[in-house]
């Protein structure tokens, strides 16, 4: 494994709170495919209900592949739960993890981690901006590798998700990338503290040098977990190489 940064618990009375500014014959065919995938889906645990109009929207070019993650999020999570963004970048997870995790019990909590710095500054300063203080404290950041999650998560915590969103830093050092192996050291520890019904969200980039690589090690993970244990599923455009690909791994 390379050598990974120390650990730096970042709150957010931390210095980074000064941080500086910053319906066709078509359609109706897919959508009968989809209740189709569902039948197959709550067969196999009740998963994909209600998430059908997003995979519709993602083939129809009208969805990122990050926004139907999301709206995958949001079957798993409940108020309370504690989940992981295990790359914070620009924080645009970490925001729409936030607001499946809040609730009144306040017992919500994302840890955000991050190798970067200047990713985790970002996130903080999405999060001045755009959430109100008291949801703030729900977030913990982590100057850390994602291989290290266990380092910083209680012994006992159910964690119900934890989201992916490889590659970059978008408008940020493409050299600092995620990495094969540290991506699968870190879905490793993933799959040891994902809670029973939780999911491991996989968000794939492959148009970059390195991208298809990754690919490879997150599938080959996943086609490698038992079929007692868990569904693995894959999304990817088939005629778009460079697409992104989504992969979703739930524990059952
Ligand atoms: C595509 S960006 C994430 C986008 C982000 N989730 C958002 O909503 O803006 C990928 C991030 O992964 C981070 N990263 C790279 N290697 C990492 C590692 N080993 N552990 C944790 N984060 C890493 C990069 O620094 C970058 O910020």
């Amino acid at each position: 494994m390379e050598t990974l940064p120390p650990t730096l618990n970042l709150l957010f009375r931390s210095s980074l709170e000064s941080a500086p500014s910053f319906r066709s014959p078509r359609v109706s065919l897919l959508r009968r495919f989809f209740i189709g995938c569902r039948f197959v889906a709550s067969a196999a645990g009740g998963f994909c209900a209600g998430a059908e109009d997003s995979l519709l929207s993602f083939i129809n070019g009208k969805m990122k592949a990050t926004d139907v993650a999301h709206s995958i999020w949001k079957i798993v999570i409940r108020g309370g739960d504690t989940v992981v963004d295990a790359t914070c970048g620009n924080g645009y997870d970490t925001i729409a993890l936030l607001k499946l995790v809040a609730d009144d019990s306040r017992r919500g909590c994302v840890h955000g981690l991050d190798i970067q710095s200047s990713a985790l500054e970002n996130t903080c300063y999405l999060l001045r901006e755009s959430v109100a203080e008291k949801q703030r404290e729900l977030v913990k950041l982590h100057l850390l590798c994602h291989s290290r999650m266990e380092d910083i998560l209680p012994k006992d915590a159910a964690v119900r998700l934890i989201a992916f969103n490889l590659g970059y830093l978008p408008a940020g050092d493409k050299a600092i990338i995620t990495k094969p192996h540290t991506t699968l050291f870190a879905l490793q520890a993933a799959s040891r503290i994902i809670a029973s019904g939780g999911l491991i969200s996989i968000v794939i980039y492959i148009g970059h040098p390195g991208g298809r690589e990754e690919l490879e090690a997150v599938l080959s993970f996943a086609s490698s977990l038992a079929v007692e244990g868990w569904n693995c599923f894959k999304f990817e455009t088939a005629n778009r190489s460079t697409g992104p690909v989504l992969v979703f791994i739930i524990k059952k």
